[in-house]
C-alpha cells in the first residue's frame, strides 16, 4: 500500500501506488485520448475496480458478470471500465452503457463518436450500447441479469439521478459496486446523503476527491464499525470537514439557524434595505 495522491477525501479504498504507477503508464494515455469528463484518479478508481470484480455466484442465480454506465459521451470512463474488464481474469465481462446522446441538446455526431473511440480502445468485444434514456433501458432489463458494478454518471439533476440510483440497484448484486460520479454537485448529493446513506444494503464507501462515491452492496447487517464508518463518511459530505472539530462547528452552526431559517436572512430581513433604495431614487 503506497502514499495515495488523492488530494481531499479518500477514505476506505485500498490504493496500491505500484498499480497505480502502471495505470498511469498503460493505461491513462488510451482514456486520455477520448474526450470527456473524468480525471485520471477517477479513472483509475474505475479502472481497478472492474478490474478485480467478482461475479457473485449462488446456486439459484447466474453468474452477475455485466456492468452498467449511465451515461458515457465520448466513452471516455467506458474506457476505463472496460479496459479493466478486460483484464479481469472471472469473465468473460460485457459493460452495457446507456446514454440517449443527447448531451449538449444533441451534440451532433455524439454516438458516431462514441462508437469509434470504442473500437480505438479495442473494446468492442467488451462493450453493448443501449442507445437510450436509461428509465426507458431499466424497464427491458432481464431481471436474472446481475449487476457487479453500476456507475452513475448520466443527468446529474436530482430527479434523474434518483431514477438511476432506485431503479437500477435493485440489479446489483451483493458484493457489486455503485459509484456516483460528480457527488459535489447539489442534486447528486442530496440523493447520496438521502437516498444512499439510510439504505443499510449499500456499506464500505470511498470517497475519490470531490468527484466520485462508491458503496458496495452487502446481503448482511451492517457491523457497529460499517455503520460508524459511514456516519463519519455522511457528516463529513454534509460538513465538508474531515476534521471532528470544523464539523462540529458546522453543524452547531445549521443548528442554529434552523428557528430562524438562516442566521444571514435573519438580520438582513431587519436591515432598512427599503429606505435605502427610497433614499437612491
Ligand atoms: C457527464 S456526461 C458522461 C460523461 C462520461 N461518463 C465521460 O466519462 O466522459 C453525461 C451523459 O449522460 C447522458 N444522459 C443524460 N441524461 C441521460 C438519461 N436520462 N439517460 C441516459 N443518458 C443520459 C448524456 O447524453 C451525456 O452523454
Amino acid at each position: 500500500m503506497g502514499q495515495s495522491p488523492l488530494k481531499g477525501i479518500a477514505l476506505n479504498w485500498p490504493f496500491r501506488k505500484e498499480a497505480y504507477e502502471a495505470f498511469c503508464a498503460e493505461v491513462w494515455p488510451v482514456i486520455d485520448a477520448i474526450p470527456g469528463y473524468l480525471h485520471r484518479l477517477e479513472a483509475f478508481f474505475l479502472y481497478q475496480t472492474a478490474r478485480t470484480l467478482q461475479p457473485a455466484r449462488s446456486v439459484d442465480q447466474p453468474p452477475a458478470n455485466s456492468v452498467v454506465e449511465i451515461g458515457s459521451y465520448k466513452g471516455r470512463s467506458t474506457a476505463a471500465i472496460g479496459l479493466g474488464l478486460r483484464r479481469n481474469a472471472s469473465g468473460p465481462w460485457r459493460l452495457y452503457c446507456v446514454d440517449h446522446f443527447f448531451q449538449n441538446q444533441g451534440e451532433p455526431g455524439l454516438k458516431e463518436a462514441f462508437l469509434a473511440n470504442v473500437q480505438r480502445a479495442g473494446l468492442e468485444g467488451v462493450v453493448t450500447c443501449l442507445p437510450e434514456a436509461s428509465s426507458e433501458a431499466v424497464k427491458r432489463w432481464p431481471v436474472e441479469r446481475g449487476i457487479a458494478m453500476l456507475w452513475i454518471d448520466g443527468n446529474h439533476d436530482e430527479a434523474f439521478v434518483r431514477d438511476d440510483f432506485q431503479l437500477w440497484k435493485r440489479f446489483v448484486v451483493p458484493g457489486g459496486v455503485v459509484a456516483f460520479d460528480d457527488w459535489y454537485l447539489l442534486g447528486v448529493r442530496r440523493v447520496i446523503l438521502d437516498d444512499l446513506f439510510p439504505d443499510p444494503t449499500f456499506q464500505d464507501l470511498a470517497v475519490i476527491d470531490h468527484n466520485l462515491i462508491a458503496a458496495t452492496k452487502v446481503d448482511t447487517l451492517p457491523t457497529r464499525e460499517q455503520n460508524a464508518r459511514k456516519r463519519r463518511i455522511y457528516w463529513t459530505l454534509r460538513t465538508g470537514s474531515l476534521n471532528p472539530w470544523r464539523a462540529g462547528v458546522v453543524m452547531a452552526g445549521e443548528w442554529v439557524n434552523r428557528p430562524f431559517g438562516h442566521v444571514g436572512r435573519f438580520f438582513t430581513d431587519r436591515l432598512p434595505l427599503q429606505r435605502i433604495t427610497n433614499d437612491r431614487r
